[in-house]
């Protein structure tokens, strides 16, 4: 399972997740780590883009989730890809940046949380492609099953 941000204008329109430049650049991600997109959940912390695309507000956020909890609980996924760090604080319950979440495995939900970078954050920072690219790897040893 991936869990995102929220929805962007495109999103927001054609109410399918990560379908724009950002959303490319997950399904080239996951094609990097043999998982095609259509193996993988994917959804938002939030359910509709706050406006102007800002970052979500805490009650916006408590507001919607009720919501991924439920979808967790359906899909019961073995991994989750927090991208960024609104999905991964909200995931763990955490105040720390995505920056020193990021690399590790935290075991919630019966699954393991594995925090990494938000694509929309690679695309404007190309140094943070090499760690993304580590939580990417370490996915995969997650999925096969290899120590991580
Ligand atoms: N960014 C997100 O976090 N989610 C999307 O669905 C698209 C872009």
């Amino acid at each position: 399972m991936v869990v995102g941000e929220a929805p962007g204008a495109d999103e927001d329109r054609r109410g399918v997740p990560f379908i724009g430049a950002a959303g490319q650049l997950l399904t080239r991600m996951l094609d990097a780590i043999d998982l095609p997109r259509d193996r993988v959940y994917i959804c938002n912390t939030l359910k509709c883009r706050p406006p102007g695309n800002r970052t979500p507000e805490p009650t916006e956020i408590a507001a919607c989730l009720p919501y991924l909890r439920l979808q967790i609980e359906m899909v019961r996924p073995k991994i989750i890809l927090a991208l960024g760090a609104p999905a991964a604080k909200t995931l763990l319950d955490s105040r720390e940046g995505i920056t020193r979440l990021r690399g590790r495995v935290f075991p919630r939900y019966g699954a393991k949380v594995v925090p990494s970078f938000h694509p929309a954050y690679l695309l404007r920072n190309a140094s943070a492609k090499r760690p993304a690219w580590e939580d990417l790897k370490l996915v995969r040893r997650l999925l096969d099953g290899s120590p991580p």
